[in-house]
């Protein structure tokens, strides 16, 4: 018997996630309540497998059999027939908790439900389900054709035999599972917060401008994008939206506190890249910086200063400046924590992490792989002299650091 997927929603998301599981030759029943969102769902994966065709990435025959394998329907009815029904519609829970009653009444009782939401908690979307056990997270990125991560997250009321499913079933899809608990932005929604909301600090304390901190990431710390240019592709409003159901789930701790800037930015609809303008300005060929920065000097302690110079040395940074090496701890430093802080919590295994940074966001390397090279000690000499310049706890280090030998 073949296998089936029953994919609801049919946006981003659900169009990529659908294409994947055709391409490995699974049915897919594409569901959505939206009659035109559905036909151009279809459309778009026509013409998207026609692409990897004309590419010569797969023959006609594959591309045509792929693409036919996927069926579209406007109502979660008559799915008794599929393995696992992925969610993938508005990120809204009471509507997310009636589609998982209405699937529930559709499908056998054999079938995995799954949601691929990105902030709520999973065992949130299966309270109310009659058997909320068969209910995990499969989170895919975007474009989820192209990365290969997806975080299997095990809620407490899931068992073990439905999380294990869904692990090998990604990996049959060539994607790369990683398990992770249900806690606020799982793996790497949590662990990216430090990147954008650290250059953000940065930029708020005058300390250098947008381009000058995204220049510093990408050519001392070899990430493929800085952090305001991510913003911009991934949208403001969306980034802005992870930060702050992050910080209200994480009882608003000041690592977390999204930024003024951001919020200014979102407010004036400046979104970044999809309207034209957010950090950068996209009218040229070139994109501009689209802030202005308001230089401010700053004074660090000699401590600070030492901390720094140790942690930049050992991450491998040579001929850098010192306002450069300055940036570079402070972001760094802060996604290093957050690792450490999710790895002290449980949250996963120290490899998932690494290996969720690296196939989810693109990171050069695995943080807490970074955090051995630079010596935990370094890592929480950096953390308590940055912990010293300010009134918050933002800068508390994670046990792993704080009790290292
Ligand atoms: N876009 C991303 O980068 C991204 C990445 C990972 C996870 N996610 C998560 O994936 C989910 C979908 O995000 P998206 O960006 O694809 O959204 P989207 O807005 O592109 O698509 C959502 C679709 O769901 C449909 N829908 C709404 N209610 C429905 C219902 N009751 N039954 C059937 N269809 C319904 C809408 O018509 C829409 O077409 C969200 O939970 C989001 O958090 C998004």
């Amino acid at each position: 018997m073949e296998n089936t997927l029953a994919v609801i929603g049919a946006g981003t998301m659900g169009a990529g996630i659908a294409q994947v599981v055709a391409m490995h030759g699974w049915q897919v029943r594409l569901i959505d309540v939206n009659a035109s969102v559905l036909s151009s769902a279809i459309t778009g994966l026509q013409k998207r497998f026609q692409r990897l065709v004309e590419k010569g990435k797969l023959s006609k025959e594959i591309g045509l059999q792929a693409f036919q394998r996927i069926t579209a329907q406007d109502t979660i009815t008559n799915l008794k027939d599929t393995r696992l029904a992925i969610e993938a519609i508005v990120e809204n829970l009471d509507v997310k908790r009636k589609v998982f009653a209405d699937l529930e009444a559709a499908v056998s009782s054999s079938t995995i439900l799954a949601s691929n939401t990105s902030s709520l908690s999973i065992a949130a979307i299966a309270k109310g389900a009659k058997h909320p056990e068969r209910v995990v997270g499969m989170h895919f990125f975007n474009p989820a054709p192209l990365m290969p991560l997806v975080e299997i997250i095990a809620a407490t009321t899931s068992n073990s035999q439905s999380v294990d499913d869904a692990y090998d079933i990604a990996k049959t899809w060539q994607k790369t599972p990683v398990r992770a608990k249900d806690t606020p932005g799982f793996i790497v929604n949590r662990v990216a917060r430090g990147f954008y909301l650290e250059a953000l600090r940065l930029l708020g304390e005058g300390v250098a401008s947008v381009s000058e901190i995204d220049l510093v990431m990408r050519t001392h710390g070899q990430f493929r994008m800085g952090p305001f240019e991510l913003m911009d592709l991934v949208g403001l409003d969306v980034n802005l939206a992870v930060s702050t159901s992050v910080y209200e789930q994480m009882d608003r701790h000041p690592r977390f506190a999204p930024h003024d800037i951001q919020k200014n930015l979102v407010d004036q609809a400046h979104l970044g890249r999809k309207t034209g303008r957010g950090f950068y300005c996209y009218d040229g060929d070139t994109p501009l910086p689209a802030l202005h920065a308001e230089r401010k000097s700053f004074d660090l302690s000699p401590l600070l200063r030492d901390a720094i110079t140790v942690f930049t040395h050992k991450a491998g940074l040579s001929d850098a400046g010192s306002t450069e090496q300055y940036i570079f701890a402070r972001i760094l430093g802060a996604v290093i924590n957050e690792a450490g802080l999710a790895f002290s919590a449980d949250v996963a295994s120290a490899d998932d992490i690494d290996i969720a940074m690296q196939k989810g966001t693109n990171y050069p390397q695995g943080p807490l792989a970074w955090a051995d090279r630079i010596g935990h000690r370094n890592v929480r000499g950096l953390l308590r002299s940055l912990q010293d310049h300010v009134t918050d706890a933002r800068y508390e280090a994670a046990d792993l650091f704080a009790q290292a030998q």
